[in-house]
């Protein structure tokens, strides 16, 4: 619902803005992205802050024309049976935009994450599916996330950013942050001149510091003048160590990981182990078998499809991090039937990597696909040269249901069908959700949605 509106070209200017108008209204569904759906007079309302079957009174906190506007919900009428008193005193209308479902009971947030991705998977691959969002843990919900990039006010203070906007929410704690980061000494302290800093920790409990600073204008001109019109506009940031271990260190199900400092590294404590073991289960990789691994990172799902297709198989990752490539070639330095390779996924670069699990004069043969890309997804070309090296089955990991249902049409459009999905709630407190999705070729294309 929100992304078909957010779509929507404002139409011609409405007579009058809503901005900052109180309006009580019935909340709806919830939506993607971390609000609910309302309608005020003909228009589309998303309300933060509030959840299905409230009464709310919600504030208009963006009213730019066309369909819809967006409001937080600023008094209750009537609550919700999930409803409960935010852990986090940051998280409130106007507050920090790090969370969206603080005010929600962690059984309620899965169940709204599980609203959304079948919605998505409803709407935009055209299959109705049910869905259970699974915990990592048995926790409160609080404490789990490993690595912080906290925004720099305009005094030094560190906080993080209110929702939609620049605005630096000042911060002395982050209750999500595990310990070393959500209570961060850096918080205590000012950082005139910085644009951001990030904390990690690794499973050790060592922390590592990285200052990000806007680089002088002369290497922003640079960009320029390579032709790079976002980088140009985008602030371009240079990254510095301030402090904490040369390398992160993660444990999984036994096998030790070097990360470096500023690398991707699941952030839940728990996730690592669920996602490898998920993506084991499902792929069921047989020795002998050759494996890609596209969106390797540091080889996380590299290593284990390598243990289970032992030597006599083979399996290739592609990355484009530099640095999570040099990582990777540490991590699978006892397993040399595995590698990752540094190239931007692409049909290219799949290709390429199907020829090199074949091996010299031998006919291309993959058997199984595992890819785990950023949120925007993988997209047409990139599944369609995964399909084209006729896998027995893709493994598809997604931080992103809406790009994840995208994908799984473009699958479905090819012959494929969705043989199993299964959902984790990696990020709680906030709108965000981890799906596993199991693609097999032929077949029916799944329960079309009704
Ligand atoms: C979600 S992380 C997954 C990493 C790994 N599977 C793991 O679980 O640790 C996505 C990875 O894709 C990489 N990446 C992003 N865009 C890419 C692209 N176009 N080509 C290759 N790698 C890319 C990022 O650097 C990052 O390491």
């Amino acid at each position: 619902m929100n992304q078909r509106a957010d779509r929507e070209q404002p139409q011609a200017a409405t007579a009058e803005s809503w901005l900052g108008h109180r309006l009580e209204v019935r909340v709806e569904a919830i939506a993607h992205g971390g609000h609910c759906v309302a309608r005020h007079e003909g228009r589309v309302i998303f309300v933060r802050h509030a959840l299905p079957g409230e009464t709310v009174v919600a504030e208009v906190t963006e009213d730019r024309g066309g369909s819809f506007c967006r409001a937080d919900a600023v008094e209750i009428r009537t609550a919700a049976p999930d409803r409960v008193r935010q852990p986090c005193p940051y998280a409130r209308p106007g507050g920090c935009g790090g969370c969206d479902f603080q005010h929600v009971s962690l059984p309620g947030q899965r169940a709204l994450k599980a609203v959304v991705v079948a919605e998505q998977l409803s709407r935009l691959a055209g299959l109705r599916r049910a869905v259970t969002v699974q915990p990592l843990d048995d926790g409160d919900g609080l404490g789990w996330r490993r690595r912080v990039r906290f925004a720099v006010g305009p005094g030094g203070e560190l906080g993080l950013r209110a929702h939609r906007s620049h605005h630096v929410v000042p911060l002395t704690h982050c209750p999500i942050g595990a310990a070393g980061v959500g209570d961060a000494g850096a918080l205590q302290a000012e950082w005139p001149g910085l644009a951001e800093l990030e904390v990690a920790v690794d499973d050790r409990g060592e922390v590592v510091e990285l200052a990000h600073r806007q680089r002088p204008a002369r290497h922003r001109q640079g960009d320029r003048r390579r032709g790079d019109r976002r980088r140009a506009t985008r602030p371009v940031l240079s990254t510095e160590q301030l402090s904490g271990p040369p390398a992160l260190r993660y444990s999984v199900a036994g096998r030790l990981f070097t990360v470096h400092p500023a690398g991707f590294w699941q952030t839940h404590p728990r996730a690592a182990e669920v996602f490898t073991e998920t993506v084991l289960r499902a792929a069921e990789p047989r020795p002998g078998e050759r494996v890609l691994d596209l969106y390797a990172g540091s080889g996380l799902f590299t290593a284990a499809l390598a243990a289970a297709v032992t030597a006599t198989g083979r399996v290739v990752g592609l990355e484009s991090e530099a640095d999570a490539v040099t990582d990777a070639g540490h991590n699978l330095a006892d397993q040399p039937w595995a590698a990752v390779r540094r190239a931007a996924v692409s049909a290219e670069s799949i290709a390429a990597a199907a020829v090199e699990l074949a091996g010299p004069g031998q006919p291309r043969g993959v058997s199984i696909v595992v890819l785990d890309p950023p949120r925007s997804g993988a997209g047409r070309e990139v599944l369609g040269a995964v399909m084209a090296a006729e896998p027995r089955i893709i493994v598809y990991v997604a931080c992103d249901p809406a790009a994840l249902a995208r994908d799984v049409r473009f699958a479905m459009d090819a012959g494929w069908r969705l043989d199993e999905l299964s959902a984790f709630d990696a990020f709680p407190m906030t709108h965000h959700v981890e799906c596993v999705a199991v693609l097999r070729p032929g077949g029916p294309a799944g329960t079309p949605a009704g």
